[in-house]
């Protein structure tokens, strides 16, 4: 499916007014218009509760577009894509408003119209009550060109995963499902895809016989804003890692699928979260660990503690740190640990998969002063800088036999090729149709499968959480997941 072939289609942004939708979503949807990717009879409605009228709708999107662009607007794509926009006045639990919805889409404006997109960019707690409304109003939803789009998290564990599920099955198929992580949309992780399958020096040394281990950080120096709460209730474990570092996980580890379509390659990342080994009640602390950040600073600036965080209770124990070791038991994988972390207010900004190998088997120079040389690294850095970066042994020049490593390190983006957002990539494939890039549903059962018994272990547990200082690179206690005292968390790219 692609825009020439769909014919006039209604984007419809429930929450729009939020604040996913002012960061993220109209940002992308505005640098889409900017790049000619939309056809002409796109169009776009805004529902939001707020007592608006279109004008005051569209002054509002441009002001947030001017302070969150960090670019001066054209004067003229602005004009064609604010005359996308039609504005539904309406509160999401009144029936009513889902009628406005409907005499807005029925205007002859861009011809009968079969091809909707409901974008719920609200709390996961209202997405069953939305589906059934529209479904009330009128709006077939069985029609197989209307699509839904929710973002995560979805559910709060596998069985209320699985219950959304059935909701949203009662109305739509799952081809029509789109679940959104917007780290599948990020480049590098695309690149990884490419990285691994298109180059022949790569592939046939990705697995267990060349890898020593494998480390997947997700480091933010934010806190969570104004976010608290949502985040208190929900914690790092379910925010970033059921989700964002899992979805990287399988993508590193994944076989080659046949083609490049979505089923295939969905296929292919489930049976690497099916291989996880499962993690017991007993061994939960011997695999998992969470952590609060308590006062530090970054960057020179003082930075409060967690539970100082407006909105966040007193006596939180919510995880703002998690880290975790996996073993993936398949052929390709078996014995090579998985070290995955991420946390808020860490030292900086740095996404990172981080690949180091086996020592080499000969000790060619255990007699020399190379004794103690570090393994090959490959480090795929995903933010702040897309690049690569191959670290290699190479002779220091000159007498004796000394070594130094050598970075061979290449950027994916030439200077004049401007980074693209993930949701731009994102929201193009939901309006051509392609769910690649998109969650399936036994996707997120299995990632639930893999952290519900650490959440059941902590939730449990109201114990007092270990603690480290903002600005630091977590707790010193992550380091006990370490399979060999030779293993350290990699901070750089
Ligand atoms: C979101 C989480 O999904 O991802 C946030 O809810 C987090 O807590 C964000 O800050 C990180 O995304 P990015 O693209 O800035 O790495």
């Amino acid at each position: 499916m692609n825009t020439e072939t769909l014919g006039p289609c209604y984007f419809v942004i429930f929450g729009s007014t939020g604040d996913l939708s002012m960061r993220k979503l109209l940002p992308a949807l505005y640098h889409l218009e900017v790049a000619g990717r939309f056809n002409e009879d796109l169009r776009f409605i805004a529902f939001a509760r707020r007592q608006w009228d279109r004008g005051e709708w569209l002054s509002h999107m441009y002001q947030a577009l001017k302070e969150r662009l960090g670019e001066a607007i054209q004067d003229d794509v602005y004009a064609r894509f604010a005359a996308r926009f039609d504005f539904v006045q309406g509160d999401l639990h009144d029936e009513l408003a889902y009628q406005r919805l409907m005499d807005e889409i029925s205007k002859p404006r861009v011809g009968s119209c079969e091809n909707i997109i409901f974008y719920l960019a609200i709390r996961p707690a209202d997405f069953a009550e939305v589906i059934r409304k529209l479904d009330r109003a009128g709006f077939n939803a069985a029609h197989a060109r209307h699509r839904i789009v929710v973002e995560k998290p979805f559910g709060d564990n596998l069985e209320s995963a699985r219950v959304l599920n059935a909701q949203l099955h009662r109305h739509f198929s799952e081809e029509q499902v789109y679940r959104i992580d917007h780290y599948l949309g990020k480049e590098t992780v695309q690149n990884l895809l490419v990285f691994r399958f298109a180059n022949t020096l790569i592939e046939p040394i990705w697995n267990r016989h060349y890898i020593d281990h494998v480390q997947i950080t997700v480091a933010e120096d934010l806190g969570i804003g104004s976010r608290a709460g949502y985040f208190d209730r929900i914690g790092t474990l379910r925010d970033m890692l059921q989700n964002h570092l899992l979805q990287l996980l399988t993508v590193v580890a994944m076989e080659p699928p046949a083609v490049l379509e979505a089923d295939a390659l969905r296929d292919e990342k489930v049976k690497v979260l099916r291989s996880i080994r499962p993690i017991s009640n007993e061994t939960v602390s011997h695999y998992a660990l969470r952590a609060q950040y308590g006062a530090g600073s970054i960057q020179g600036e003082p930075v409060a503690g967690y539970l100082e965080a407006p909105g966040v209770r007193s006596d939180s124990v919510t995880e703002t740190y998690v880290a975790i070791k996996l073993y993936i038991d398949n052929w390709r994988w078996r014995g090579v640990p998985f070290y995955i972390r991420t946390g808020k207010r860490l030292n900086r900004k740095l996404s990172l998969v981080a690949i180091r190998f086996r020592h080499p088997p000969q000790q060619l120079f255990r007699e020399t002063p190379v004794e103690n040389i570090e393994p090959n690294w490959i480090s795929l850095s995903i933010q702040p800088k897309e690049c690569m970066q191959m670290e290699v042994h190479a002779k220091q020049p000159g007498l004796g036999m000394n070594t130094r490593v050598v970075r061979l390190s290449t950027a994916y983006r030439h200077d004049h090729e401007l980074p693209l957002d993930a949701y731009q990539t994102l929201l193009l494939d939901v309006i051509e149709g392609d769910r690649s890039l998109f969650i399936r549903f036994d996707e997120v059962e299995w990632a639930w499968r893999v952290v519900d018994p650490i959440l059941r272990h902590w939730q449990a547990r109201r114990s007092p959480i270990l603690n480290y200082a903002a600005g630091s690179w977590g707790p010193d206690e992550a380091d006990r997941l370490f399979d060999s005292e030779e293993h350290r968390w990699r901070n750089h790219a």
